[in-house]
């Protein structure tokens, strides 16, 4: 299939260039906690505002409910952060859905395109509207490529001109080159609460990859699968046999490693004693909170010996100080491993930001969600439709 148009090959100055970004960060008190997401578009502004581009820049924050403007939610704390990242002044737009004013040269933010309705459901007449603000349409959104939205599928089937931006371009690169033609072995690391929102990701792993490590609830849920007593820990009763079909090899034949020792406690509090005990042997009040010495030693090895590394999701509550062993020493070990390296997700960039390890893995994604329905093999919504409008240019 056409590969998409891409905003490196376009004309930009004078036009009304319309950039789709993920600018989802995690806002605390009113400013930016994370800004990973925002340097990550910032070499994408620069690109286009010295060609003399006049930017329209939009993106969603949170989830609001649509239809109503909510304080929390507005992008103006990514506007004032923007602006010091660039050292130039990011213009918040509250009102442009009917049109906006842009210099050459300038960048406007609109206002959080989750307050208007019909964004979440892709309604045609608001894509049209938002197509009607640019004569060229650039989709450099990665971390929302999986949702059909308005401003991420709609806009681009009706604007003039619909391409990829340089951020979209390098992750879908970056990612085809890892799982396309991986050096092996192929480690995966899986974290996160639950299995059932990671079952599709699950399946697709382990027929592709020789070694999975999950994490978390999901690891949980696997050794309860196994026999093992997990007492309280966070663990999905339906879904113990899907995790029995996993384990028994159903989906492909990766090796799966699970922990062999965990550290527990009875409360999930950063004032909770913390213990270590061989898999299999939680007490009935008990919740596993992170792997155990042993099984990080084990892990360090297998991400040691690794070609390439793909990981999401946190081994542990690595957010409190006596369960975020497990996820340093991986994200560590991942940090001197020679294996190329992709890491990816919200929770996973905090890790490897709060473990100063960022700078050492090979390519971190800005996309959670987009990221692993990439892993899936999916076909990414927003992608999708870039390439149909390049093969309808293209004819
Ligand atoms: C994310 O943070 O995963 C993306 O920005 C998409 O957000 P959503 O899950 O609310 O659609
Ligand atoms: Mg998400």
């Amino acid at each position: 299939m056409t590969a998409p148009l891409a905003m490196s090959a376009l004309d930009l100055a004078g036009r009304r260039v319309l950039i789709r970004a993920d600018l989802n960060a995690p806002i605390e008190n009113g400013s930016v906690r994370s800004d990973a997401r925002l340097r990550a578009e910032v070499p994408t502004l620069n690109a286009a505002t010295a060609q003399g581009a006049r930017v329209i820049l939009m993106s969603h924050l949170g989830r609001p409910e649509e239809g109503k403007f909510d304080p929390a939610l507005s992008l103006r704390p990514i506007a004032l952060r923007l602006s010091e990242l660039l050292d130039r002044t990011v213009r918040l737009v509250p009102d442009w859905i009917d049109g906006v004013d842009v210099a050459p040269g300038e960048i406007v933010l609109t206002e959080n395109v989750r307050f208007l309705k019909g964004e979440k459901k892709n309604d045609a007449a608001l894509a049209r509207r938002m197509a009607a603000l640019c004569d060229i349409f650039v989709m450099d959104a990665f971390g929302t490529a999986h949702r059909a939205e308005a401003s991420t599928v709609g806009v681009a089937e009706l604007a003039p001109v619909a391409c990829a931006g340089p951020l979209l371009v390098a992750e879908l690169e970056a990612l085809a080159a890892a799982v396309g033609q991986p050096k092996r072995p192929l480690v995966a690391i899986v974290g996160g609460s639950k299995v059932s929102g990671k079952l599709e990701v699950l399946k697709s792993l382990a027929s592709l990859v020789d070694t999975l490590i999950p994490g978390g609830g999901i690891a949980n849920t696997i050794m309860a699968a196994a026999g093992a007593a997990v007492g309280k820990s966070l663990h999905e009763r339906d879904m113990l046999d899907f995790a029995r079909d996993l384990l028994a090899g159903k989906f492909g034949k990766a090796t799966l490693a699970l922990p062999t020792d965990v550290v527990v406690a009875e409360a999930l509090s950063p004032q909770a004693t913390a213990s270590v005990r061989p898999a299999g042997q939680v007490g009935a009040g008990e919740m596993i909170l992170d792997v155990g010495p042993a099984t990080a030693v084990r892990y360090a090895e297998i991400v040691r010996d690794a070609g390439t590394i793909v990981w999401n999701g946190p081994l542990g509550v690595f957010e409190i100080e006596q369960f975020a062993n497990g996820t340093r020493a991986l994200a560590e070990s991942i940090a001197a491993s020679k294996a190329f390296s992709i890491v990816g997700g919200g929770d996973t960039l905090a890790a490897i930001e709060q473990f100063g390890v960022a700078d050492r893995i090979s390519y971190v994604s800005t996309g959670g969600g987009a990221f692993l329905e990439f892993l899936e093999g999916k076909e990414l919504p927003a992608v999708a439709v870039l390439k149909r409008r390049a093969q309808e240019a293209a004819r």
